[in-house]
């Protein structure tokens, strides 16, 4: 297949023009990052999509499949990991960063099934800068939680800190996007990568070694058909910037999943807070005028480390239930409990929130009365942001105070004179602790179920 990228003296040109007019023309051009307050499965997604209605580009700027958000669009619904969900936009651009990890097989059959469904993904740029996840990296994240046994991190097995190692390991390790269409470099790389690795597979794991021509040979479909998305997206975004394009940066996964400002080591291996967004896209920090920050109405958590307002009884199954906490990338089902105050107020101090957007406030619609964490305990202090040491957070009594339920169906509200006059209490609740004003609520999975405040 011919590179949709011709060479006009080693400046690839993106796959299509893009046409910011339209924002122009609303007066609407906003650098936004979208990023997750708690430990993912916020409802990002939703969020993006409803902010890809009116952007020209959407970019991810960190993480890989360990992400999964699903859109739906007329009772139609798509999952995601790896493509941002602005792809169901047909105007919008979208953008893998320089600071995501993409996984040629999945990305490959995400491009494959969206195709098949009539959406176009021509619009879709992957940065040559963006490190990639081979099948042994898959392989070795597996054979890490196997061995950490019960002390794991519950990794979604997706490759993703293996991956991120060879990255800031350095040469002669880390393979990029910009090599996967050059078969004697990806060769050379693999071969490199597979001499350290094997050895530690052998020694440390016992396992049979990787064949490099078997990666190769796996990887080779996907590897040729992503080479065509691959672009120096660098150019395309200095040249958004220049257009004052309306430019949503996606995060993935939380705050509290980020490998600094999260509880570590139960964190992922990349950046989801929005300082994360500069690293992972190449937009200055001036250049960003807008950061949402994205919140449950309740916490889940997917995998080990703190979760102090985790509810271990009946509440926290029936939050599970009603809210069908299940993993959308590994199925599992996910830890629960009340919302947790310290968390949003030191997400929104972290990121810089600029608004606020609650998810999921119908999954609260039947609760009679809604407990609400709003500082910690422990080791005879009281703590109204997070402590670093995520082993002081292990002994962290959460004090509640609670708040009327509405015990109304909100799932119908289109506006927030539809809401009752409980869960409007609520939301203003969750404003005054993270210090940020409401801007959207989500009350269904699908588009029209949000409650704007314009
Ligand atoms: P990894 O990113 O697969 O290495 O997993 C590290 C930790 O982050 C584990 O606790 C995972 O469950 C969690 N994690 C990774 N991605 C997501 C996500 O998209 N949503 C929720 N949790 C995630």
């Amino acid at each position: 297949m011919e590179s949709r990228f011709p060479d006009d003296g080693g400046r690839p040109a993106p796959l299509v023009a893009i046409d910011v007019s339209r924002q122009r023309e609303m007066g609407k051009m906003t650098c936004t990052v979208v990023v997750g307050a708690q430990w993912g499965d916020e409802g990002k997604g939703k969020i993006t999509d409803f902010l890809a209605e009116t952007a020209d580009a959407v970019i991810r700027y960190q993480g890989g499949s360990n992400a999964g958000h699903t859109v739906v669009v007329g009772g139609e619904e798509f999952k995601f990991h790896l493509v941002p969900s602005g792809i169901l936009h047909n105007k919008c651009v979208c953008i893998m960063g320089d600071g995501t990890v993409i996984d040629p097989l999945c990305l490959a059959e995400e491009i494959v099934g969206l195709e098949a469904r009539g959406v176009s993904c021509e619009r879709l740029l992957v940065s040559g800068a963006a490190h990639i996840i081979m099948p042994y990296h898959r392989l070795i994240d597996r054979l890490q939680e196997e061995a950490r046994g019960k002390g794991g991190i519950g990794t979604t097995l997706r490759g993703i800190g293996p991956a991120y190692t060879d990255k800031t390991a350095r040469m002669p390790l880390g393979i990029r996007a910009m090599d996967l269409g050059d078969e004697a470099m990806l060769r050379e790389l693999v071969t490199a990568q597979l001499d350290e690795k094997n050895r530690i597979i052998a020694a440390l794991y016992g396992y049979e070694p990787v064949s490099v021509d078997e990666v190769l040979e796996e990887i080779k479909p996907a590897a040729q058909l992503i080479s065509k998305h691959v672009t120096d997206t660098r150019e395309v975004v200095f040249d958004l910037l220049a257009r004052k394009a309306n430019i949503v940066l996606e995060g993935a996964q939380a705050t509290f999943l980020d490998l600094d400002y999260g509880t570590f080591p139960f964190v992922t291996s990349s950046h989801p807070i929005a300082g994360g967004a500069c690293l992972g896209t190449g937009v200055g920090p001036k250049a960003i005028d807008e950061v949402w920050l994205v919140c449950k109405a309740y916490t889940t958590r997917v995998g080990a480390g703190a979760f102090p307002t985790e509810d271990h009884g009946d509440e926290g199954t029936r939050l599970r239930e009603c809210g069908h906490e299940y993993g959308t990338t590994t199925g599992r089902p996910r830890r629960c409990g009340w919302l947790d105050g310290v968390i949003l107020r030191t997400a929104a101090l972290l990121n810089g929130a600029t608004h606020l957007t609650v998810t999921k406030l119908d999954v609260l619609d039947a609760v009679a009365e809604i407990p609400v964490c709003v500082e910690y305990k422990a080791r005879g202090r009281v703590y109204k942001t997070v402590p670093q040491d995520a082993r002081i957070l292990d002994d962290c009594e959460p004090v509640y105070e609670t708040l009327p339920g509405w015990q109304t169906p909100t799932t119908g509200a289109k506006s927030p004179s539809d809401l009752p006059h409980a869960a409007l209490a609520y939301l203003d609740r969750m404003s005054e602790i993270a210090g940020v004003p409401v801007r959207l609520a989500s009350v269904g999975s699908g588009r029209d179920q949000t409650v704007e405040w314009k």
